[in-house]
C-alpha cells in the first residue's frame, strides 16, 4: 500500500526534536521557526509535557464521554485563566476543522438560522461546512457546496453592514479570524471586529472567532480578536492547544445552553489529549509566554521593517507574515537549503513565521542574519 499522494513535501525526514531544534535523520540541526504549522507552542518535546503525557499514559490514556473525566475540568478552569473568560463553557473535539463545525452548528442550533458570513482569503478548515466558508473553491467538493455561506470583502464594513441590512434576520454567524493565517497573514482591523460585534448584538447573530492559528497566545494576547477590545460568542482553536497532540476546542459564552446529545464527539476530551493540553497551558503560565511573544514578536517585526526589500511586513506577535516581491521568491527555499531554517509560507510569496511561543531573541537573530545574508547575494 502506497500513501495517498496530497502533501508537497519537503524531502528531510525529521528523527528528533527539541524545544525550536529539529534534527534530521543525518543529525543536521534546522531552526524551526514553523511550528509544524503554528502547532508547537512550547517547543518540541518540552520537559514538564513529556512527563505530563507519560504520566497520564501510565495511568490511563482514553476513555469515551460516557463517564467522569476530571482532567477535563482542570483544562477547563485553567483555560478559562489563562484566555480570560472563565464564565465561558468548553467543548473539546479533535482538530481545527472539527472546532469550526461545531461553533458553526452551535450558532446555528442556537437561533434557528442557516446562513453564515465569511470573508476573502477565509481558512477555516476541511470538513463540509468549515470548508463551505473557505475562499477556495478547489478544496470545496461539490458535496459542499451551499447557497449558505455568503462571501464578503474582507475588512470591508460597509459591505458588511449593507449584508446584514439585507438579510440580518436569516444570519446565523459570522466566522472570522483574527489574523487571517493561510490569506497571507491579514489582520482583521479593530474598526472591523467592532461592527462584526455589534451587528450581531443588533441582529442576534453569533460571532465565531476563528483562533485555529492566531490563537492560544500567539499574537502576543490569548486571542488576537482581544486586540479589538470584544468578546465573541463563541472562540475556536487547536493547533498549540496540544504542542502537537491532536486536541481541539469551543470556549462557548455563557449565553449558549447545553443539552444532552447536541454536539458530540468519541476522541475528544479523552485522558491524554487533555495532560497535553493542561501541559502546555502550564507551560504558557508559568513562563509567560505570551509576554514573550509579543516581545520577541515586535523586535522580529520591527527589524524585518527595516529590510526595503520587502514589499510588506504582516502581523503580531509570532505570528508574521513577509511579503516579498517575485524575484525574491527564492528566499525561503534558501532559508530551508542554505541555512536550514524551517518556514511556513503562504501564495505566492509571503513567507509565514509561527514558531513556538518561547522563541528566543537569538533565534530571532539567527534568522535575521541569515536572512540578510541570502538579500545581500
Ligand atoms: C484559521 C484556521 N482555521 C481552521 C483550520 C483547520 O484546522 P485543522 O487542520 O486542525 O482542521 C486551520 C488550519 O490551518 C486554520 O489555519
Amino acid at each position: 500500500m502506497d500513501l495517498f499522494n496530497v502533501y508537497p513535501i519537503n524531502p528531510i525526514n525529521i528523527v528528533r526534536a527539541q524545544g525550536s531544534t529539529v534534527w534530521d535523520a543525518e543529525e543536521n540541526p534546522y531552526l524551526d521557526l514553523y511550528g509544524g504549522h503554528a502547532v508547537i507552542s512550547i517547543g518540541h518535546t518540552h520537559p514538564h509535557y513529556v512527563q505530563r503525557i507519560t504520566e497520564q499514559l501510565n495511568q490511563i490514556g482514553f476513555y469515551s464521554n460516557s463517564v467522569e473525566i476530571p482532567i477535563q475540568r482542570e483544562l477547563a478552569r485553567l483555560l478559562g485563566e489563562v484566555s480570560g473568560k472563565e464564565d465561558y463553557h468548553l467543548f473539546l473535539c479533535n482538530s481545527g476543522a472539527e472546532a469550526n463545525e461545531n461553533a458553526l452548528k452551535l450558532a446555528s442550533f442556537y437561533n434557528s438560522r442557516k446562513k453564515v458570513i465569511a470573508f476573502s482569503k477565509a481558512f477555516h478548515g476541511r470538513t463540509s461546512l468549515a470548508v463551505a466558508c473557505t475562499d477556495n473553491p478547489s478544496i470545496i467538493a461539490p458535496v459542499n457546496e451551499t447557497d449558505n455561506v455568503i462571501f464578503l470583502p474582507f475588512n470591508d464594513e460597509e459591505a458588511l453592514s449593507t449584508a446584514f441590512k439585507n438579510y440580518g434576520e436569516e444570519i446565523s454567524s459570522v466566522i472570522i479570524e483574527g489574523i487571517q493565517g493561510v490569506g497571507g497573514i491579514r489582520e482583521a482591523s479593530v474598526s472591523f471586529l467592532r461592527l462584526i460585534r455589534t451587528l450581531c448584538d443588533q441582529y442576534a447573530s453569533v460571532f465565531i472567532a476563528d483562533s485555529v492559528q492566531c490563537g492560544y497566545g500567539r499574537s502576543g494576547l490569548f486571542y488576537s480578536h482581544d486586540y479589538a477590545g470584544i468578546e465573541a460568542d463563541i472562540y475556536t482553536m487547536a493547533k498549540g492547544m496540544g504542542n502537537g497532540f491532536p486536541i481541539g476546542a469551543i470556549s462557548i459564552a455563557p449565553k449558549f445552553v447545553a443539552t444532552y446529545g447536541m454536539l458530540g464527539t468519541t476522541f475528544g476530551g479523552n485522558h491524554l489529549a487533555c495532560a497535553a493540553a493542561v501541559a502546555v497551558l502550564e507551560v504558557i503560565k508559568q513562563d509567560s509566554l505570551i509576554q514573550n511573544a509579543a516581545t520577541v514578536g515586535s523586535y522580529l517585526i520591527e527589524e524585518l521593517r527595516k529590510f526595503d526589500q520587502i514589499s510588506e511586513v504582516r502581523g503580531r506577535g509570532l505570528m508574521i507574515g513577509i511579503d516579498l516581491p517575485s524575484e525574491l521568491a527564492h528566499v525561503r527555499k534558501d532559508l530551508l537549503e542554505k541555512h536550514r531554517i524551517f518556514t511556513g509560507e503562504a501564495k505566492p510569496t509571503v513567507i509565514r513565521l509561527l514558531p513556538a511561543l518561547n522563541t528566543t531573541k537569538e533565534m530571532a537573530d539567527q534568522f535575521l542574519t541569515a536572512f540578510t545574508e541570502i538579500l545581500e547575494g
